[in-house]
């Protein structure tokens, strides 16, 4: 039927689920929006939209009828036959059940013939009208998922109108007209549901489609509910998606379908003819077999339960919301605006939990780091706030740059994060990685950057060697002072002390005995400027 349609996109769930573990006879079956499946890729999370199955509305609603006395039988009156005029002699009498036509009739099982119906006083009033409202109240806001059937025993009325209320019934907008002659009757352009296409769907309009009186034989009154779908999901309801995604952004689309009560106007009985036969009055009256309304409870899409219970319907909120229709955030989770959730499931829609509200937050969420939370609203999420004990992060569960976690440590320990200590000298920056390893620069080494590699030593961090016991010895007697420089005798100098002193000086003797190289050679000169500013590596 039309539920297994409107709950298709859950097929395959509820398919797997009911196999895999017997679950209670609760109505919505399911008791979380997500649920464990198993595919080829193994047990993964499924997620449907958090809301009770259609069910029959009829079973939890409380029907009321103005004028209180306006149901036939008392005092006992006849009536003529609905297919025959003329036969007038059918009795109506509240005190005999089997003549008796309460309008518990018309929520009754009607499989068996003759249908039992509710019944009117006749119009024996004529000219005064004919006047009843029916008035269906859930106490409860409820979303209608199929078309509203109402099925006349009697002619359908010559001018009908549907009206809905969401506001427990304190205010009242029509649904729908109805009509033989909607011009004459309300003063509007007859029109059907066909008419009407995306844009115009919350229209109101009258329709001359069911009030053709009693002489055809079909006796149904609808409220098109799935040709109005129809119009975001296609035809046959293929792509409900495309509906839930337009429910899930327009509030008014919503509205339309959400109801807590709805009352029917009749206003004028079928007469079939053009004029009223005066001298048959006993002909016209309302008879009514059936009503019909599929729809679920409005939970906001924050349950997927909803319980009846002491003549009462209540939503078994989810999401850490409350109220009748789960319309706002719990007591403590108050920690974002309340919003209703979506109709896609996750990942494509989100639940809109509600949150813990900041002063509820204990200090569990940020590992006894810090007692204090703010909400980011452009990250819809909720950080801790002046994370100690060196952490950082949404929950404090980080260490902060220049800390490193402690692996033997937990994460609300308050030894937690060690500092990296990298020496401020050897290393490029004050950051560790997770072992407390430091990013040491060149010719530098160790955990911490505080050791230098061969060829290097510390001085102010780690200098490459200008001289050393090894490789680069120091001339002419010089000695090698903590591999920064050459002490050398008095006659030299140079990085190495391999130049004479004379000879930076332009004072040598021709005596001076050693041979001393030829001046003013631009090869030497360039070799002088190396020595004289160039590392040693380079030789
Ligand atoms: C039905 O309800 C309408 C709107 O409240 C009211 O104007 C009208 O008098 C009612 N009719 C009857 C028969 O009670
Ligand atoms: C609601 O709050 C309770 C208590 O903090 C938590 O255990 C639960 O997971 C919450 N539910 C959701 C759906 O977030
Ligand atoms: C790591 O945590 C343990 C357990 O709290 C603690 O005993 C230890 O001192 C911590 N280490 C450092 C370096 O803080
Ligand atoms: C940190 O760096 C050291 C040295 O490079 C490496 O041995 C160690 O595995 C690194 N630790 C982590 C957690 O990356």
């Amino acid at each position: 039927m039309y539920l297994s349609r409107f709950l298709s996109i859950h097929a395959l769930w509820v398919t797997v689920s009911s196999l895999m573990q017997p679950y209670p006879l609760v109505w919505g079956h399911y008791d979380v929006c997500k649920t464990q499946i198993y595919t080829e890729e193994g047990k993964v999370w499924d997620y449907m939209a958090c809301q009770p199955e259609s069910t029959d509305m009829t079973k939890y609603l409380k029907v009321k009828l103005d004028p209180p006395d306006i149901t036939c039988g008392d005092p006992p009156e006849s009536f003529c036959a609905m297919g025959n005029p003329y036969m007038c002699n059918n009795e109506c009498d509240a005190s005999t059940p089997e003549l008796a036509h309460p309008p518990e009739l018309m929520f009754d099982f009607e499989g068996r013939h003759p249908s039992t119906f509710w019944q009117s006083a006749t119009w024996k009033e004529y000219p005064k009208p004919l006047q009843v409202n029916i008035t269906l109240s859930w106490s409860k806001t409820i979303e209608l998922t199929d078309n509203i059937v109402i099925t006349f025993e009697s002619g359908r009325p010559d001018q009908m109108i549907l009206e809905k209320s969401l506001d427990y019934g304190r205010t009242w907008q029509p649904y729908q007209y109805y009509a033989t002659d909607c011009l004459d009757a309300f003063h509007m352009d007859p029109k059907s549901v066909k008419d009407l296409s995306q844009h115009t769907v919350l229209e109101i309009i009258c329709t001359e489609e069911y009030s053709t009186g009693y002489t055809t034989n079909s006796k149904i009154i609808h409220f098109e509910i799935k040709d109005r779908f129809a119009f975001f999901a296609g035809p046959r309801l293929r792509n409900m998606a495309s509906l839930y995604g337009q429910l899930d952004t327009t509030k008014k689309l919503r509205d339309f379908f959400t109801v807590t009560d709805l009352r029917i106007r009749l206003l004028r009985p079928a007469v079939g003819e053009i004029f009223v036969d005066e001298l048959h009055l006993a002909r016209y009256f309302y008879a009514i077999s059936d009503i019909k309304v599929r729809g679920r409870c409005k939970c906001n899409l924050h349950a997927t339960v909803c319980v009846y219970d002491n003549s009462k319907l209540t939503c078994e909120c989810e999401h850490n919301t409350t109220g009748p229709d789960c319309g706002k955030c719990k007591k403590n989770y108050q920690g974002r605006p309340w919003s209703p959730g979506s109709y896609l499931p996750i990942p494509k829609g989100t639940a809109n939990t509600c949150i813990p509200s900041i002063s509820s937050i204990g200090n569990c969420e940020c590992f006894g780091h810090s007692n204090r939370c703010s909400y980011i609203d452009l990250l819809n999420t909720v950080i801790c706030v002046s994370c100690k004990h060196n952490t950082r992060g949404q929950h404090c569960e980080l260490c902060r740059l220049g800390y490193f976690r402690n692996a033997s440590a937990q994460l609300d320990d308050e030894n937690v994060c060690i500092e990296c200590y990298c020496n401020p000298l050897g290393s490029i920056h004050d950051r560790c990685n997770g072992s407390g390893f430091c990013e040491c620069k060149t010719g530098t080494t160790g955990p911490k950057c505080d050791e230098c590699l061969p060829g290097n030593s510390w001085h102010y961090g780690c200098q490459p060697n200008v001289c050393d016991n090894e490789l680069l010895h120091c001339q002419n007697g010089g000695t090698c002072h903590n591999n920064v420089r050459c002490l050398c005798p008095a006659a030299y100098t140079g990085i190495l002390c391999e130049k004479l002193r004379c000879e930076e000086a332009g004072s040598c003797g021709s005596d001076s005995g050693q041979a001393a190289p030829p001046q003013g050679s631009p090869a030497l000169l360039l070799l002088t400027a190396l020595l004289g500013t160039a590392s040693p590596w380079a030789f």
